[in-house]
């Protein structure tokens, strides 16, 4: 009898052993997942968000220049299907626009050299722009260092297959600060 009695105390021993140890094991990893999928779906929301100004963006490009004499841009893509196209520029220098000021400037590309000189001559009181110039397409002002200008081209001027330039007519920047402006 006495026998009995230990082998069942024996065996409520080892199952209450079991029994405690085994809950434990089952909950840790369960919090830990739940924890982590949080922040991971965060991510993608914000580049979509940042991705939707790009959509409406087809009528108006923004070309930002500096006072190394650059533009960020090559090449300036007009769609025929905007009737207005707003270009803007921007200075992102400190210099002031009597030494390093910067227009864009759009000719056809036959054009470029002479418009250059007529605005060269025109000197810095009219922004190196030849006042009443026919073959100028459209210009932004001249501008300096935190400055911004933005000039409303009618697209009905440019005629697609034609070659446009866009520069800088500040004497001497567009050796470096020129491109193409395409019509498609
Ligand atoms: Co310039």
């Amino acid at each position: 009898m006495k026998t009995y009695l230990s082998l069942i105390a024996a065996a409520a021993f080892a199952l209450a052993a079991c029994s405690s140890e085994a809950p434990k094991e089952e909950t840790a990893p369960a919090a830990e997942a739940t924890s982590e999928a949080a922040p991971a779906e965060a991510a993608p929301q914000d580049v979509a968000t940042d991705a939707a100004p790009a959509a409406d963006a087809q009528c108006e490009q923004v070309v930002e220049s500096t006072d190394q004499m650059t533009f960020n841009a090559k090449e300036i893509i007009i769609s025929s299907g905007c009737q207005i196209f707003k270009l803007t520029l921007k200075h992102t220098g400190t210099m002031p626009k009597s030494s390093m000021g910067h227009n864009i400037v759009i000719t056809k590309a036959a054009d470029e050299s002479a418009v250059l000189q007529d605005g060269s001559a025109a000197g810095l009181d009219n922004g190196f722009v030849k006042a009443n110039d026919d073959r100028v397409i459209a210009h932004t002002d001249l501008i300096g260092g935190g400055e911004e200008s933005t000039v409303e081209i009618d697209t009905s001027k440019l005629q697609a297959g034609e070659d446009y330039s866009f520069f800088c007519s500040f004497p001497g920047h567009a050796a470096i600060m020129k491109g193409k402006v395409a019509v498609k």
